[in-house]
């Protein structure tokens, strides 16, 4: 494997190639990314009800997470203690407990082991079942209805993990009836690098007026404007880029939250809440409401406030992931306005979406051009912006005044190079990605 310090250079703005295509630094992610990190599992409208449960993946680990019968969220390996068969096989559904296929152990639904079929007469009652419960993870909670959960019991909070990033995301999810999911969601296989669609998602405004400039055409809603770049204005460049602490990084563009709809409704809504979220979390927070967000939540998680996506980039080794996309709206929104947002959200970033083919082309192509051992050996480089970013009197995190930039590429690849080189929780919460190349310099 090559040097592991030298895959990140000049504060987060260089990439080694080869981070998108060796299978010993996917592994080693694997290692010191998936298995220490508060990685999303689901959100809580998807399992309300004693029994409901649904399994996703942690990195490539199959776990299944449920709503146990005392309400509490439990999360396990989704894989038999016995001799290892995969126990639960559907997406999702209401379980009393969960019978393995091979030889019948059965399973709580808090992963506990139930039942032993012969337990007496093969095994002469010596078995400890308090042993052989389906291995839970260390940790679990939910922000906000969203729900975490990490393999490392000494993680730090989700609350601590999240930092900055949950008082952002307060703006539009500490709302009145909170939020939910709809689904079920859409999947799909992409040939790319897991890191390729997360860096888009954490603010890549860069591209969206050139990579989109034929479906914002089509669409012809109030974002069209951007198309083939033709309309910025360096001087009113009217956003902002973050990268927060934790990898954690978002591009906003004031006053655009609904402006891929032509539906007024939405718009409406949002001026109905917008007065709410300022009367009880002030003007910062309404604007962080009206503003439309490309986000993402370290490690692998991302999403669109405004277009109400919501994804789960699923590692599939280092050159696939799998897509799991659904739509993101308020609880109290009426029913018509929440269809109107899903038709939307499946016409822009669902798996045939206009834009969603857009960008799953060229995520395939960052990630298959590497394919060439030649090519493989370069870098690539995230540098914009560097001069313009630092800690700002405003807004948390290390801001870029103007949405096109590449801060929060920066920051999450300061905390990918941070867990990759193996620091402590307690040396990655001292040097984390606060750090703007004006602190470094
Ligand atoms: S492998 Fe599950 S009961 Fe044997
Ligand atoms: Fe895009």
């Amino acid at each position: 494997m090559k040097d592991l310090s030298a895959l990140i250079q000049e504060n987060g703005a260089v990439q080694d190639r080869s981070i998108y295509w060796d299978e010993d630094i996917y592994e080693l992610e694997q290692e010191r990314i998936f298995a220490r990190s508060w990685l999303f599992l689901t959100h809580e409208s998807q399992i309300p009800l004693p029994g409901d449960f649904v399994t996703t993946r942690m990195g490539e680990d199959e776990v299944i997470v449920s709503r146990h019968s005392d309400g509490s969220l439990q999360a396990y390996l989704n894989s038999c203690p016995h001799r290892g068969n995969q126990v639960c096989y559907a997406e999702m559904g209401n379980a009393k407990s969960f019978t393995c296929a091979y030889h019948g152990w059965a399973f709580g639904t808090d992963g506990k082991l139930t039942n032993v079929p012969l337990e007496g007469d093969t095994y002469y009652s010596d078995i400890n079942k308090d042993r052989f419960g389906m291995q839970s993870v260390a940790q679990i909670d939910s922000f906000r209805g969203l729900i975490f959960a990490t393999f490392d019991a000494g993680a730090p909070s989700l609350n601590e993990w999240l930092g900055d990033m949950g008082w952002y995301l307060d703006s539009f999810m500490d709302v009145p009836g909170g939020t939910e999911l709809l689904g079920p969601s859409m999947k799909s296989i992409l040939d790319c690098n897991w890191k390729v669609t997360v860096e888009n998602f954490i603010g890549d405004g860069y591209h969206v007026g050139w990579a989109h400039a034929a479906a914002l055409d089509a669409i012809k809603s109030p974002l069209s404007f951007m198309k083939g770049n033709a309309a910025f204005d360096p001087k009113d460049n009217g956003g902002i880029q973050v990268a927060t602490r934790g990898g954690h990084g978002m591009g906003i563009i004031w006053d655009m939250a609904a402006a891929l709809h032509v539906n007024p409704a939405y718009h409406e809504w949002l001026e109905y809440r917008g007065a709410q979220v300022r009367e009880k979390q002030g003007e910062r927070a309404e604007k962080l409401l009206k503003g439309h967000w490309n986000a993402s939540i370290f490690p692998n998680c991302s999403f669109l406030h405004g277009t109400n996506t919501f994804k789960h980039w699923q590692p599939r080794g280092p050159r696939s992931i799998e897509v799991v996309t659904w739509t993101l709206v308020e609880k109290e929104m009426p029913q018509e306005l929440k269809e109107y947002l899903a038709v939307m959200m499946m016409m822009t970033f669902g798996t045939a979406g206009m834009l969603e083919t857009d960008d799953g082309e060229n995520m395939e192509g960052c990630t298959g051009s590497n394919r060439g051992w030649m090519t493989r050996q370069g870098k690539i480089y995230s540098g914009m912006g560097q001069i313009n970013e630092g800690p700002n009197s405003e807004w948390p995190g290390i801001v870029n005044e103007g949405f096109v930039a590449e801060t929060s590429y920066r920051g999450f690849y300061r905390t990918w190079a941070d867990m990759m080189s193996g620091k402590s929780w307690e040396e990655m919460a001292r040097g984390d990605g606060r750090r703007s190349i004006k602190e470094v310099a």
